[in-house]
Parts: C-alpha cells; sequence; structure tokens
C-alpha cells in the first residue's frame, strides 16, 4: 500500500463521523480532497460543508456540496482535516499546504476534530517536519529574526501567498518539545498571524491509514 492509498483508507474511515444533518467543516490537503470525494457520496445526508481554504471549497463545489459561510453556521459538530506531523498527544504540525490559519479557525470552531493521515506523519516529537508561520508580509524580517533566537532557521515559502494574502516561513531545526507552550510563544510574536501547531486545540480523534489497516488513536 503506498502513502496515497493509506490517506485515502483514513479518509474512509472518516465519513463513519459523519451524521444525518451535520455542517462538516473541511481541512485542505491530498488527504483532506479524499475525504471530500468520499463524503460527495453520501452528499444527500449533509446539510453542507465549511472549507478551510479556496481550493477545498473549489473542490466541494465541484461535487455539488454547498459550501457555506462559516459566519452563518455557529459551531460545527465535526471537523476533519489532514496533518503533517502528529505525537501521540494529537498535537500536530499543519500548513504544509498554507492554509493553516482558516484550519485553525474552523477546528477551532468544531466540537470534534478527526484527523486523517497515513502513519508516516505519526512521530515522538513534533518538529522534523519543518513548522510553517503565516506572518504579515512586512513583518517577516522581524519574525525570522525572533524564530533564530529560539533556535529555528527560518525559510521563506517562494512564490506563494497564503488565501489571506500573507507569507509563509518554514522553520527547521525545531524540537518541539512542549508544544502548548510553543504555540503561545510564537503566537505572540507580532506580525505572525498563525503558527502551525495546534495543541491548544489538538485532534480528538487521530486516524492513520497503515499497511496493516487503519488505526485509530483517541
Ligand atoms: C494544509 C495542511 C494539510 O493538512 C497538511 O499539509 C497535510 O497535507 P496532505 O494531506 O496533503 O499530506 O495542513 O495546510
Amino acid at each position: 500500500m503506498n502513502q496515497d492509498e493509506m490517506k485515502k483508507a483514513a479518509a474512509e474511515a472518516a465519513i463513519e463521523y459523519v451524521e444525518s444533518g451535520m455542517i462538516v467543516g473541511i481541512g485542505t490537503g491530498s488527504t483532506a480532497n479524499h475525504f471530500i470525494d468520499c463524503l460527495a457520496k453520501i452528499k444527500g445526508k449533509i446539510d453542507g460543508a465549511v472549507a478551510s481554504s479556496i481550493a477545498s471549497e473549489e473542490r466541494l463545489k465541484s461535487h455539488g456540496i454547498p459550501v457555506l459561510d462559516f459566519n452563518n453556521v455557529g459551531q460545527l459538530s465535526l471537523y476533519v482535516d489532514g496533518a503533517d506531523e502528529s505525537n501521540r498527544q494529537l498535537h500536530l504540525i499543519k500548513g504544509g499546504g498554507g492554509a493553516l490559519t482558516r484550519e485553525k479557525i474552523v477546528a477551532g470552531g468544531s466540537d470534534k476534530f478527526v484527523c486523517i493521515a497515513d502513519d508516516t506523519k505519526l512521530v515522538d516529537v513534533l518538529g522534523q517536519f519543518p513548522l510553517p508561520i503565516e506572518v504579515i508580509p512586512m513583518a517577516q524580517s522581524m519574525v525570522a529574526r525572533e524564530i533564530v533566537k529560539l533556535g529555528g532557521t527560518p525559510e521563506l515559502r517562494k512564490g506563494f501567498l497564503t488565501d489571506n494574502g500573507n507569507v509563509i516561513l518554514d522553520v527547521r531545526n525545531l524540537e518541539i518539545l512542549n508544544a502548548v507552550e510553543t504555540e503561545t510563544q510564537i503566537n505572540q510574536l507580532a506580525g505572525v498571524v498563525t503558527v502551525g501547531i495546534f495543541a491548544h486545540r489538538p485532534a480528538d480523534v487521530l486516524i492513520l491509514g497503515s499497511p496493516q489497516g487503519v488505526k485509530v488513536l483517541n
């Protein structure tokens, strides 16, 4: 089973969390795309979806799934999204696809966050994957200097702007031993819009596709 097949298996397994009449929060990325494709098969069961990116919105609409404005729907019951890394406490690194800010918003406004991934994403300590940070463009150099003081090596994601018109710094060489503390610390830097650590609002369920089948961590 290759990595994409494992992502697809995790996405298929997440469908069982979808209940009749739900408005489902939808993440971004290749695993979330598999979930959207699965959701399309049961689209009559749900009232619609809230998208965490323009790309996911377009994919949902292409399947005829109504996409609703998050401001008009209140608290969601369910959010389903992928991740770049997860530890066993279900603290995540997200933002490889650059949608971290809207993802954190929708995850934060959902009762249950089901994270779907292949099992290569499960790690003991977060930080092997370069940590994405969305930054207001004029603060990019200043934030980069602050990240260097924390021991990280930031690199501007070239030729990329987020759906919110901001830049991304990808930070290597950070060993994130206390994800809650590091999330707070980086969030507090002026100019940072969102850091891609999801620890204050971790996943509630992690579904991992693996060669041995699907594993679920709570
Ligand atoms: C996008 C994300 C994605 O969830 C993360 O990058 C995982 O992507 P994929 O499912 O393609 O492996 O955080 O901002």
